[in-house]
């Protein structure tokens, strides 16, 4: 029977999200890959265990993640079920809805039929009565944006959801949602986008910019860049890394060999710096102080325990940040 670990909140940072109420761990953990119906349930087991004994109380998923899709919450709501759920109410659960879930137009996109049938199956396969966020996931240019948050009004109000957030939204739309939600009294808290080293779309799309005037969270995903910016391809690609395990989001095309020697670049200012490549990626994301949190993903529990100690050292010196940027510039 599992017992969290009493010294779980020693050493986490927790960060308030946007001018809310609610607290998240610098790090999180995301449940995208390798929680799949082909993943290990063994080792899903320990990386939510070697999560939670660490202070990673925010656990990230969605309706789709798989394979096959609906599977990692599946997976999740089992260990929750078993072992974890008597620290339900020390644990942010997410779950979103907007890829594509089931066939016909009533499983994708944005519509108020999907989001409130789809959130109702994610508590369903997890076992919940209510998630602690739930996402819309991605910008829907047919919806009205006024229906998807009205059904995203209709979800907290119904005490499915106890917070809500939007994902993949471009600073522009993330200002119309606001003024919509805000004029309903929605507790919508935070936005979730994709921001590393390598990818720096929110501050060229407005998003970053405007959650800091809005007072809205920002939780980053693929900080590491899927594990580009970690040593794993540093001398070839290993049998057991995303590339060659899943290859669908992660391809080997991607990784040129201008790409692999940027990554030495940046895994030498790391090691400079007494980190691994890792610890630097998540640290350069944290020593933003708008940024809530990063979502990292792992295929193993020693990944997760490495990238905790990113938020030992999240400062960075001026010509640190200049030579990161140039080597970044390179390869965008
Ligand atoms: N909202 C959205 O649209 C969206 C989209 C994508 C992701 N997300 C969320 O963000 C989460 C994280 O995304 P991600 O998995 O792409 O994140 P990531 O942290 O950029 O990449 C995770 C991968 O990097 C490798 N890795 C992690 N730590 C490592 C370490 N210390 N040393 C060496 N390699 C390491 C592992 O790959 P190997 O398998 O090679 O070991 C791991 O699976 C997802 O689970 C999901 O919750 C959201």
């Amino acid at each position: 029977m599992y017992s969290a670990s009493e010294s779980r909140y020693e050493k986490m940072k927790f960060n308030r999200c946007g001018k809310s109420g609610l607290k998240l761990p610098a790090v999180s953990l995301g449940l995208w890959h390798n929680f799949g119906d082909n993943g290990d349930f063994g080792n899903m087991e320990k990386m939510c265990f070697t999560a939670f004994d660490n202070g990673i109380t925010h656990f990230d998923l969605a309706n789709n993640y798989g394979p096959m899709e609906g599977a990692a919450e599946i997976n999740f709501g089992k260990i929750l079920r078993e072992s974890m759920h008597r620290y339900r109410d020390e644990m942010i659960i997410s779950t979103k809805a907007g890829y594509y879930m089931w066939p016909g137009p009533y499983g994708d996109w944005g519509s108020r039929k999907y989001l409130i049938a789809s959130l109702d199956q994610s508590l369903q396969r997890m076992g919940l009565d209510y998630v602690d966020i739930f996402y819309h996931h991605r910008m829907d240019p047919e919806t009205p944006l006024e229906e998807t948050m009205e059904a995203l009004e209709q979800i907290v109000r119904s005490g499915k959801a106890l917070y809500v957030g939007i994902s993949n939204y471009d600073g522009p739309t993330l200002e119309k949602a606001t003024a919509i939600l805000e004029d309903r009294h929605v507790p919508f808290i935070i936005n979730q986008n994709r921001y590393n080293i390598l990818d720096r779309t929110i501050e060229k799309n407005g998003l970053k910019e405007k959650s800091k005037e809005l007072g809205k969270g920002i939780i980053c995903f693929s900080p590491l860049a899927q594990g580009l910016l970690t040593d794993r391809y540093l001398d070839g690609i290993p049998e057991d890394s995303r590339i060659r395990t899943d290859g669908r989001f992660l391809k080997e095309s991607q990784l040129s060999s201008e790409k692999v020697n940027s990554i030495r670049a940046l895994n030498e200012i790391a090691r400079r710096r007494g980190q691994t490549l890792a610890e630097m990626a998540l640290a350069w994301n944290l020593k933003d102080e708008y940024i809530t949190s990063v979502i990292i993903g792992a295929s193993k529990p020693s990944q997760i325990l490495d990238n905790i100690k990113a938020i030992e050292n999240t400062s960075f010196s001026a010509d640190e940040l200049k030579e990161i940027d140039d080597i970044a510039i390179k390869i965008q």
